[in-house]
């Protein structure tokens, strides 16, 4: 028996990365799994590793931006496994440009499916998760959700976005003894497909863009699940995973605004 033996646990963007890392270790862990994503190709590979370690899971193509869908799938979902537990609002997409070189349609892109998604995933979910008597939301953030780096003001405003959203649901949970627990987590640089699938603005190259990001990158996505479902069992209500999340987190607090100067001038140094 695990935390999870039994439990349903839905995961958004499980065609790739962590997401499908998370699916696949929640099987692990006897979790009952219903993954989604807009990547059907992806989401079918995720699907067969959940089946090959003999996990029971039903898939979906779902685009978490889209609210009318998430909030029919939420329903769907609950009634083909009798109730829900756990939501890993995971989907997201990078964009990589200045707010000078950026247009508004860019910054609504990432907005829609980094913040809106996981409001989407959160509100649909919640009622489903209140009657299971066990309820968790998890919320994936960044460490762009702690501090801001140059190109990635759309990504940090819906970074940020998230974690003030989670860590609001989270106290009113407790202020209303709600049974369900609410985790926002920060992964550092995780080695996954995000900077690939990501775009930018026109100019920046983007073989070079993913290539910076696969040196930045330490922590595997199998190594960031884990490092999650640790958190999740123990009901945190901040998970950071990699050293540089650590670090980053520890200069934030130590140098207040000052940390601007310092990672301006890295990324300057270092092109990014
Ligand atoms: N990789 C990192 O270094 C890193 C660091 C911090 C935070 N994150 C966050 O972790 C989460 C997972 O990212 P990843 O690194 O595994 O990237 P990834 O690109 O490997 O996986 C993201 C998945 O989300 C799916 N997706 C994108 N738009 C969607 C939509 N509208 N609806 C449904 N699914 C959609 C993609 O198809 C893909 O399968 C994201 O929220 C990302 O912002 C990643």
């Amino acid at each position: 028996m695990t935390h999870f033996t039994g439990k349903v646990a839905v995961v958004t963007g499980a065609a790739s990365g962590i997401g499908r890392a998370l699916s696949v270790e929640l099987a692990r862990r006897g979790a009952r799994l219903a993954i989604c994503d807009v990547d059907l190709d992806g989401l079918a590979e995720t699907e067969a590793l959940v089946k090959g370690i003999g996990g029971e899971v039903r898939s979906d193509a779902l685009d978490v931006s889209q609210r009318e869908l998430v909030l029919a799938y939420a329903d769907t979902v609950a009634e083909h496994f009798g109730g829900v537990h756990l939501v890993f609002n995971n989907a997201g997409i990078a964009f990589t440009g200045s707010v000078e070189q950026m247009s508004f349609k860019d910054i609504d892109r990432v907005m829609d499916v980094d913040f809106w998604g996981v409001v989407n995933g959160t509100k649909a979910f919640l009622p489903h998760l209140i009657a299971s008597g066990d309820g968790h939301v998890v919320n994936i953030s960044s460490v762009f959700g702690l501090f801001a780096v140059p190109t990635q003001s759309a990504y940090n405003a819906a970074k940020f976005a998230v974690r003030g959203f989670t860590e609001s649901l989270r106290q009113e949970m407790i202020n209303t003894q709600r049974p369900v627990k609410v985790t926002c987590v920060h992964p550092g640089g995780i080695k996954t497909n995000i900077a690939r699938n990501g775009e930018q603005v026109e100019g920046v190259d983007h073989d070079d863009l993913a290539s910076s990001f696969d040196k930045l990158a330490r922590t595997s996505p199998q190594k960031a699940a884990e490092v999650i479902l640790r958190g999740v069992e123990k009901g945190k209500a901040r998970v950071l995973i990699g050293a540089d999340a650590w670090v980053l987190d520890k200069l934030v607090r130590v140098t207040g605004p000052g940390y601007q100067r310092i990672v301006a001038g890295f990324s300057r140094r270092n092109g990014l």
